[in-house]
């Protein structure tokens, strides 16, 4: 099962192969915004991967132009909403 490292905090989060990082943070009541609850329409659930970004699933066309819109993105960006958890661990930073 990976593991989610959220940064600053240190917590780690164990997250089944699958589920959205988003899911698996509000399992573990991790406190991260989704006003849109998940349908990659509000962007309130940015986040930037660390670590293991190659291990999510891959950016769809409804993340990547949501993405566009918002600012503050850079090469770690992602929606928690849309990110699937792989094999790996990752570490992310709440924004
Ligand atoms: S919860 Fe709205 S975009 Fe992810």
């Amino acid at each position: 099962m990976p593991m989610i490292t959220i940064m600053s905090s240190g917590k780690t989060v164990e997250a089944a192969e699958g589920v959205s990082i988003l899911q698996a943070l509000l399992a573990a009541e991790a406190g991260i915004a989704h006003k849109c609850d998940g349908k990659a329409e509000c962007g309130s659930c940015h986040i930037t991967v660390r670590e293991g970004r190659k291990s999510l699933s891959k950016i769809q066309r409804e993340e990547n132009e949501k993405l566009d819109a918002l600012v503050g993105v850079g090469s770690g960006s992602r929606l928690a909403c849309q990110a699937k958890l792989g094999t790996e661990n990752i570490t992310v930073e709440l924004l």
